[in-house]
């Protein structure tokens, strides 16, 4: 027996004894492993509770989400971050209720035709909601095979991640249907030793690791340098002057382009570059005929005051931001409603919202955190 199919009864019996309990994991439906286990690409676990139940109470299954309103989808991912992901989940839904009457599909490559739905997803829904023996394989997953067999092979490379998925699912089949074998249960097994024993940043604790007696790394002492990841690229590096407006109670929104980065999200209105306060108010003067209720006059007069400066780091790119704050008067006409304030007519990329706004139906991203925090 090689390690990899010493590994089902050590590791069984160990998540059995130190699984952590989750929402999901109690009432696994197809449904709810899907949105946790997006929503768990996005965020850790202990964050991910919080999203997830919220979610919950608010969409809870595929109807729900295929007839939520896209504002409403971003407030509920909001913090969440590549709101993609999110877009994509109400698309599969909407595929969900039109193709499976509702329901998540439970063939394999069904599932992997959904939006947003990879090998890794469709790996853990088949397998944990629908006991299918197929491969759920993240990072987590791919650093305990690498130690298990001493295997030095980068595991950012896809080619690794495809070979581990055709063994994993060899090796599925083979103990499917065995007494005490449940596909999804070895699946999240995995990732469990993977996030509480064999983790990635710091030593592991293999004192405490199920496979110890059998691991190559463990006993060759190489688990420090096992597994190998290649370098990830250097992130671009972008500067902003983010601008925080208030006139009187409220301040301004901007909406972002439709493509890209944040796409189509509510923003800061910001300008590229570190812009001194002469630059930014020739911005905001530029910019006068767009920014609600705000006349050149005010923005010639008033004052700019600097804010602290804030990085928010995305996967590929870097946000250096510095920020003005300009306090303008109450604007002449005052808009009680987001509805009056589009019936006025007023630039739809543009928005005059209050703080409560900002809680309950608009979402800001969180690359705006340290500025929202002014609000
Ligand atoms: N990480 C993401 N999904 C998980 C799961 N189902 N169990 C453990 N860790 C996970």
């Amino acid at each position: 027996m090689n390690e990899l199919q010493m590994l089902p009864l050590p590791l069984l019996d160990w998540y059995f004894k130190n699984a952590r309990t989750l929402p999901w994991r109690s009432e696994p439906t197809p449904y709810r492993v899907w949105i946790s286990e997006i929503m768990l690409q996005q965020t850790r676990i202990e964050a991910g509770k919080g999203y997830f139940l919220r979610w919950m109470k608010e969409l809870p299954d595929a109807a729900s989400l295929a007839e939520v309103s896209d504002e409403r989808l971003m407030k509920l991912w909001e913090g969440l971050g590549y709101y993609n992901r999110a877009r994509n989940l109400k698309k599969a839904a909407e595929i969900i209720v039109d193709r499976f009457g509702g329901d998540l599909p439970g063939d394999y490559n069904d599932l992997l035709s959904l939006p947003g739905i990879g090998s890794y997803t469709a790996g853990a829904i088949g397998s944990i909601a629908f006991g299918l023996p197929v491969p759920a394989v993240d990072g987590n997953v791919l650093r305990v095979l690498a130690r298990l067999r001493a295997d030095k092979s980068d595991i950012s490379s896809s080619s690794v991640k495809k070979a581990a998925e055709t063994e994993l699912r060899t090796l599925l089949e083979e103990n499917a249907g065995t007494e005490e074998f449940y596909p999804g249960d070895f699946n999240q097994a995995l990732m469990e030793l993977g996030a509480l024993v064999c983790i990635p940043n710091g030593a592991p604790k293999c004192g405490q690791c199920p496979a110890a007696s059998f691991c190559r790394a463990y006993l060759q002492g190489l688990t420090g340098c096992i597994p190998v990841k290649a370098a990830k690229k250097e992130r671009r590096i972008e500067k902003k002057t983010v601008f925080l407006i208030r006139t009187g109670s409220r301040f301004v929104l901007h909406k972002r382009d439709k493509k890209g980065l944040l796409a189509g999200l509510w923003e800061l209105p910001n300008a590229e570059g570190h812009l001194s306060s002469t630059e930014a108010r020739n911005w905001l003067c530029e910019h006068a005929a767009d920014l609600p209720a705000l006349s050149k006059a005010q923005l010639q007069s008033c004052s700019l005051e600097p804010l602290p400066e804030s990085t928010h780091i995305f996967s590929h790119v870097e946000w250096h931001m510095k920020g003005f704050e300009i306090c303008a008067e109450e604007p002449p006409l005052l808009y009680e409603s987001t509805e009056a304030y589009e019936a006025a007519g007023l630039p739809q990329e543009y928005a005059l919202i209050r703080s409560d706004d900002l809680k309950s139906a608009y979402s800001l991203p969180s690359a705006f955190r340290a500025y929202r925090k002014l609000l």
